[in-house]
């Protein structure tokens, strides 16, 4: 099932209409205890870089910075944030599929996603991977931050209780990871580094997991 417009259109009217509440979650204390690994001097794609929190956040840490994301919108907006707020040369924000990469071969030290594979449909995951796999340099890092099995309840979903972890509201699919599905994914060409599962009372007690791996 390739459900690649429907999603798109979702983000897009979502984005417009401000109800992104994604964009409220704050991981960065945990995030920046996995960024840690990732050399600050390098080159950084935020795949679904959304309103560029992390994007920034990586910046701040040195590092230089490109958001992919397919809402164009959005990233019009961003890279007229980065002009105003001084970080040109630092971010910049470029519109496309995650799926197909815009860059070539091995051009970024590392790809970070937060809240972006958990939308992938699961026959989409070897593309994606592959995709993460092609634009790395070797020894590159890849930091996810996906919504995590573990969660006791998400709507009227409980993703602990099921075995697929997958789940469809308003059109837009959720997939909750467990860890061996991250590590099968990437096990053709990533070693899994640290992962840790954090549950954050201040979004509905949601659980997600943070995984580091790196590319062979
Ligand atoms: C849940 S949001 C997370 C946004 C951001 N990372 C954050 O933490 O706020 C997922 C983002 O991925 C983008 N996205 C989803 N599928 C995509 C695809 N195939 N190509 C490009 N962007 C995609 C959406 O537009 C959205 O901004």
């Amino acid at each position: 099932m390739n459900n690649y417009s429907s999603h798109k259109e979702y983000f897009e009217q979502t984005y417009r209409s401000g109800s992104d509440i994604w964009s409220h979650n704050n991981y960065t204390k945990q995030f920046l205890d996995f960024a840690k690994y990732i050399p600050h001097k390098g080159t950084v794609l935020d795949l679904g870089s959304g309103r560029g929190h992390m994007s920034y956040i990586l910046a701040d840490l040195g590092m230089k910075v490109i958001g992919l994301d397919y809402v164009q919108e959005l990233t019009e907006k961003n890279n007229q944030f980065v002009k105003e707020h001084e970080y040109t040369g630092r971010v910049a924000f470029k519109t496309g599929d995650i799926l197909n990469i815009l860059f070539q071969e091995e051009s970024f030290d590392a790809v970070v996603d937060i809240g972006t594979l958990q939308h992938i449909h699961p026959t989409e995951w070897q593309k994606y991977s592959e995709e993460i796999f092609r634009v790395l340099k070797p020894g590159g890092f890849i930091l996810l931050v996906e919504l995590s099995r573990k969660t006791e309840s998400f709507l009227s979903f409980k993703p602990v209780q099921e075995t697929t972890g997958n789940f469809e509201y308003e059109g837009l699919l959720y997939h909750f990871f467990e860890r061996k599905e991250i590590e099968e994914m990437f096990s053709f060409g990533f070693s899994l580094i640290k992962t840790e599962i954090h549950t954050f009372p201040e979004i509905n007690n949601q659980s997600y997991i943070f995984s580091l791996l790196k590319k062979k």
